[in-house]
């Protein structure tokens, strides 16, 4: 508590009696407690509130005061414009003292504490003193815990937005700002994500964003990569093991699961996970327990889950590798990501981007870029994605001698495969400068294919096993193609 300042209180009263009963209640105490403003009624007190904010600590509420605003909605009022200053209500014999549900309609209204005036006969004091005094003691240190929090909640919030500033998704194309949408409308909710896309299109900073916009933000977030456990340790991984539970289990081990408890679990290459640990993942997503290696009962645990596949998910239950109903539990909402060379001109801002970070991280100027070389960058297949676009400007950055030409990013050190552009060029041949119906197209591809094919095998039988065709379908479509085997 702070010594040097006295408690600040506004005093809401619109008799004089009580007035100078509220006053030589707290004298005693006059060095720590000051009657700063008295009103007769809400009005003046929501001005002084909003003109002297910060002013008072504590507004001491006589109940029925007459005329104009008051009783709850004052005291609703009042916390709106401040919710640090703290209430204390005085009411009269009167009202029923006895009635709590008169006081928790108080309380509920925001109020700190309330009590019944003294009879009119006893004219010193309004309440009890020590009471009195007490209450606004306990009063104004409830304010200082609250601002306390508030300012440490201040100082979270700058760090996760410094954080959301660092892991910004960045581009303004179609499918990024539906992205972006996507992720503002289901980030505060606790469904579960399914991020799917490429590699290196982006899925690991999409989760970070869904993380730090919940409301599990000030938690953990815990990336695991489920391909790259191996498989024997995935069980004990996420979801830990007690003490003895098998040889060398010399000391209990928490899982994963159970450090990303409140938080958020990000599931990376989640197609990878092993049948056994998909059928204990399911359990935690239904019943929000985890079987731990060695104990009979189960954990709870509180975890949203975030999982990321390159691979088609869908595809992976038909086949049989993946629990369908896992699949469907994940997947409660899907996000797409869109390989980078659907993004258009986000090719360059991306460019720019990095760029400008990699030249700032060895402290060079920005090197300038030749219009020839950004016709390449965007015209690239970017197989890679993000990630490849990164790697390729950190390249063009530490070998650059303020400028990018055609020529340093054509290097195949730089871009490694052929250009988008040329192999659309090549289809174009495909149909003779012609755009063709896709049976058509098909047509020709499929007779130009089997030709090279069959020049390359030893016989027909061996070319049918080389495209993975039986003997009988292969020599059918061969006759359909005219092409007598
Ligand atoms: N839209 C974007 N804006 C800014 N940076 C991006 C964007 N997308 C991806 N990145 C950056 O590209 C790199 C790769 O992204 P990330 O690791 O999220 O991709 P991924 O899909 O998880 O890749 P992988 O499949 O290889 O694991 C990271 O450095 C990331 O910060
Ligand atoms: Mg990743």
């Amino acid at each position: 508590m702070n010594i040097a300042t006295p408690i600040q209180i506004l005093l809401v009263e619109d008799e004089d009696f009580d007035v100078a009963r509220v006053r030589n209640t707290v004298k005693l105490f006059a060095s720590r407690i000051r009657i700063a403003d008295v009103v007769s009624n809400g009005n003046p007190a929501l001005d002084l509130l909003n003109s002297k904010p910060d002013k008072y600590d504590i507004v001491i509420l006589d109940f029925q005061i007459s005329g104009g605003l008051r009783g709850e909605e004052l005291i609703q009022r009042i916390k709106e414009l401040d919710p640090l200053v703290q209430i204390i209500v005085i009411t009269k014999m009167t009202i029923n003292m006895t009635d709590l549900e008169f006081a928790s309609s108080l309380l509920k209204a925001g109020a700190f504490w309330y009590c019944t005036k003294y009879p009119g006969n006893i004219e010193e004091y309004v309440y009890q003193p020590t009471d009195f005094i007490l209450s606004i003691f306990n009063a104004f240190e409830k304010k200082r815990l609250e601002k306390q929090r508030l300012r440490s909640d201040k100082r979270l919030m700058k760090n996760i937005e410094a954080l959301l500033d660092a892991k910004a998704i960045l581009g303004e194309s179609k499918p990024m700002q539906q992205l972006k949408e996507a992720i503002e409308k289901y980030a505060r909710s606790d469904a579960n994500i399914l991020v799917m896309g490429a590699s290196g299109t982006g899925k690991e900073l999409v989760a970070w964003n869904i993380h730090l916009k919940s409301k599990r933000r000030f938690e953990s977030f815990v990336p695991i990569n489920c391909g790259g456990i191996p498989q024997g340790l995935v069980e004990s991984e996420l979801f830990g093991y007690e003490k003895g539970s098998f040889t060398g289990a010399s000391a209990p081990k928490l899982g994963l699961f159970e450090v990303a408890n409140n938080g958020t679990v990000f599931l990376d290459e989640v197609s990878e996970l092993p049948p056994q640990a998909q059928v204990k993942l399911l359990r935690v997503l239904q019943e929000g327990e985890i079987e731990k290696i060695g104990r009979k009962s189960s954990v709870a645990v509180n975890v949203r889950l975030i999982a990321a596949t390159n691979k088609d998910l869908s595809k992976e239950v038909n086949e049989g590798r993946f629990r369908e109903d896992l699949y469907y539990r994940l997947s409660v909402v899907p996000l797409e990501l869109v390989p980078l060379r659907q993004r258009g001109e986000d090719i360059l801002l991306l460019f720019d981007h990095f760029l400008t970070y990699f030249s700032a991280d060895l402290n060079i100027p920005v090197p300038e870029v030749d219009p020839k070389a950004r016709e390449i960058l965007l015209n690239y297949k970017w197989p890679g994605n993000v990630r490849e676009l990164r790697n390729v400007v950190q390249r063009l950055v530490l070998d650059s001698e303020g400028r990018i030409s055609a020529k340093d990013v054509s290097h195949p050190m730089i871009l490694r495969s052929p250009l988008y552009k040329e192999e659309l060029a090549s289809l174009k041949e495909f149909g003779n400068g012609q755009v063709l119906p896709l049976r058509e197209m098909e047509r020709i591809f499929r007779t130009n294919y089997f030709r090279y094919v069959r020049s390359i095998s030893s016989s027909d039988s061996n070319a049918a096993e080389k495209l993975g065709l039986a003997p009988s379908n292969f020599f059918r479509m061969c006759k359909e193609l005219g092409l007598k085997p």
